[in-house]
C-alpha cells in the first residue's frame, strides 16, 4: 500500500463506521489488515473499485493512529476512535441503543445519555474528516445506522457537497422510533442529506411521517415506490427526497465464481469429507441475535425428534463470524447457540459424524462459495433483516438450478425472493414443515423456484443498487 491522496481532493466518497478493511494486531506485535466483515462492505467494496472513489471510516480497532493511505486504487482514510469511543459509540449507543430499537426490539435497548454524547461527538469527527478530504462539489454517500447525524453535520461545514445516506438496517415502526430521547436530533441528522434511501418503501414512509411529526415539516403524501416515486420533503430552501432501493450483491461475479473448477472441487471435497450426507443444511450469519440461528437449531432439533428427520441423512454447516463479542446480548446469545449445538450433537450424533458443524469463524469468498455450492438447503430465519444478502449469495452460486432456499418473511429480501421457502422464524411448525419440504423437495419443482430466483437476482445486482441511489441523488461518479 502507498500514501498517494489526490492534491483537490476527492470526487466521490462512501463514509461508513468501519473502512472496507480491518487492522489486526497479532500476538507477536505487528498489524496486518483484513477483510471487514458484514454487508455494506461486501456490497460496496465490489462498486467502489471499479470507480476511483474515497473511503472515509474507522479501522476497527481502538486508538489506531493511522494515516490516510491508497489500496487498489481506492484512497482510505481513518477515523480513530478511543477505547471510551468504541465502548461509548460503537458498542453502547449504535450496537447497545440503535440496532436492537431498529430491529423490532427484539433485545431491549438500552438508553444512557453518556452514549448519546458520544455518538454526537465521534459522528462530528466524521464529518470533519470528511469535510478536510472532499473535493469542492463532490458526491458523498453516508452510510448506515451509525452516522445518522453526519448528513447535517457535513452540510454545515461544506453546503457546496452533494450528500446520500443509505439506511442498511431496517427503519423502525414509528410507534418505537418514538423510544428514542434524541429522535429529534436523528431526524434532523437525516434531513441534512440531498436523498435519504431506505431498504423498504415502508421505511422511507415511516422517516416523512417523523419529518412531520418530529420537525413540523410538510412531506409529499403519496406512497413511494421501489426505486421510483421517492418522497419529497422541503427544508428550508433544500429539497430532501427519500426513497426505496432494496441492495443486492456482485451476482455476475459470484455467478461466475461459483462455476470455476476449483471452487465446484473444493464443493465436492466438503460433501465427502461431512460423509457423503443425502442433505446438506447451511447457515451463514455474523453471529447475531436478529439472525435467527437459534430458530433453525430448535427447528431442527423437533425435526430430529420426531423422528421426521434421520440423522444418518442430513448434516448441518453454521459458519457464524465473530461479531460485537463485547456487547452483552451477543455474548448471552454465543452462550445459548453453542449449547444448543451441543444438545443437538449430543443426542443425535455418531463417533466421527456430528449432525452440527459449528465455525465461529470467518472464512474466505472462494470458500464460502464451495459451501454454498456445496449445500442443499441454505437456510436464512432472521427474526427481522434490512435485506439480508446471504440468501442473494446463495441463489447467484446455485446456476445448476439446484438447492433450496428456505427464508424469512422479516427478512428484506422476502419482498424480492418470493419462490423461496418463506417462513415466519417466530412459528415454529412452520419453520419445521419448510425445512422438511426443502430437504424433500421435487427435483423439477427445486430447478422451477431456483430458475425464478436467479432472474431476479441477476438482473436486480449491487451495481443496479448503487446507480438507481445515485441517480436519484442527481450524480454519477466518474467509471
Ligand atoms: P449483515 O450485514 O447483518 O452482516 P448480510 O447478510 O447482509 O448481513 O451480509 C453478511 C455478509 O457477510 C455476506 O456477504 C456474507 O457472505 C458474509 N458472511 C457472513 N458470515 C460469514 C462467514 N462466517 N464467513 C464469511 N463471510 C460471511
Ligand atoms: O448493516 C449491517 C452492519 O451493521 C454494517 O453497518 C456493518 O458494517 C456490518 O453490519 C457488520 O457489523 P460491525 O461493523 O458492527 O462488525
Amino acid at each position: 500500500m502507498s500514501s498517494s491522496i489526490g492534491e483537490n481532493g476527492a470526487e466521490f466518497l462512501i463514509v461508513a463506521n468501519r473502512l472496507p478493511v480491518d487492522l489486526e494486531r497479532l500476538p507477536d506485535g505487528t498489524q496486518r489488515w483484513k477483510h471487514s466483515p458484514g454487508g455494506l462492505v461486501s456490497a460496496l467494496e465490489p462498486f467502489l473499485r471499479t470507480r476511483s472513489g474515497a473511503w472515509v471510516g474507522w479501522p476497527g480497532i481502538a486508538d489506531a493512529e493511522v494515516e490516510a493511505f491508497e489500496e487498489d486504487g481506492l484512497q482510505l482514510h481513518p477515523v480513530a476512535l478511543s477505547a471510551a469511543e468504541v465502548a461509548d459509540y460503537y458498542e453502547g449507543f449504535s450496537n447497545g441503543t440503535l440496532w436492537p430499537l431498529y430491529h423490532d426490539v427484539v433485545a431491549p435497548p438500552a438508553f444512557h445519555r453518556h452514549w448519546w454524547n458520544a455518538y454526537v461527538r465521534v459522528n462530528q469527527r466524521f464529518a470533519d474528516v470528511t469535510a478536510k478530504v472532499a473535493a469542492h462539489g463532490a458526491t458523498v454517500w453516508v452510510q448506515d445506522y451509525q452516522l445518522q447525524l453526519v448528513p447535517a453535520m457535513l452540510r454545515e461545514l461544506r453546503p457546496d457537497l452533494r450528500i446520500g445516506f443509505f439506511l442498511h438496517i431496517p427503519f423502525p415502526p414509528v410507534e418505537l422510533f418514538m423510544q428514542l430521547p434524541w429522535r429529534t436530533e436523528i431526524i434532523r441528522g437525516l434531513l441534512g442529506a440531498d436523498l435519504v434511501g431506505f431498504h423498504r418503501p415502508g421505511g422511507a414512509q415511516n422517516f416523512l411521517w417523523l419529518a412531520r411529526r418530529l420537525v413540523g415539516l410538510e412531506p409529499s403524501r403519496g406512497a413511494v415506490g421501489v426505486r421510483t416515486r421517492p418522497g419529497v420533503v422541503q427544508v428550508g430552501d433544500r429539497t430532501v427526497r427519500v426513497g426505496a432501493f432494496p441492495i443486492s450483491i456482485d451476482s455476475a461475479g459470484l455467478d461466475a465464481l461459483a462455476r470455476d473448477k476449483e471452487v465446484q472441487k473444493h464443493a465436492k471435497q466438503i460433501r465427502e469429507d461431512l460423509g457423503n450426507p443425502k442433505k446438506i443444511l447451511l447457515g451463514v450469519d455474523r453471529l447475531d441475535y436478529t439472525k435467527g440461528i437459534d430458530v433453525r437449531l430448535r427447528a431442527l432439533h423437533e425435526l430430529l425428534a420426531d423422528g421426521r428427520v434421520d440423522p444418518a441423512d442430513v448434516t448441518m454447516i453454521q459458519l457464524a463470524t465473530p461479531s460485537r463479542e463485547r456487547v452483552e446480548h451477543y455474548k448471552q446469545m454465543r452462550g445459548e447457540i453453542e449449547q444448543a449445538v451441543g444438545r443437538i450433537n449430543g443426542e443425535f450424533s455418531t463417533v466421527g459424524h456430528p449432525v452440527v458443524h459449528y465455525l465461529h469463524q470467518s472464512v474466505d469468498k472462494r470458500e464460502l462459495t464451495a459451501f454454498m455450492s456445496a449445500a442443499d438447503v441454505m437456510v436464512v430465519t432472521p427474526v427481522r433483516d434490512g435485506m439480508n444478502l446471504v440468501c442473494k449469495e446463495y441463489v447467484a452460486t446455485r446456476y445448476d438450478l439446484g438447492g433450496a432456499l428456505v427464508l424469512s418473511e422479516f427478512a428484506g429480501a422476502a419482498a424480492e425472493l418470493t419462490s423461496a421457502f418463506l417462513v415466519n422464524p417466530h412459528d415454529l411448525d412452520g419453520v419445521k414443515n419448510a425445512l422438511e419440504s426443502a430437504l424433500t423437495l421435487d427435483p423439477a419443482e427445486g430447478r422451477r423456484r431456483m430458475r425464478a430466483l436467479r432472474r431476479q437476482v441477476l438482473t436486480h445486482d449491487v451495481d443496479r443498487w448503487a446507480r438507481s441511489f445515485l441517480d436519484a441523488l442527481g450524480t454519477q461518479p466518474a467509471i
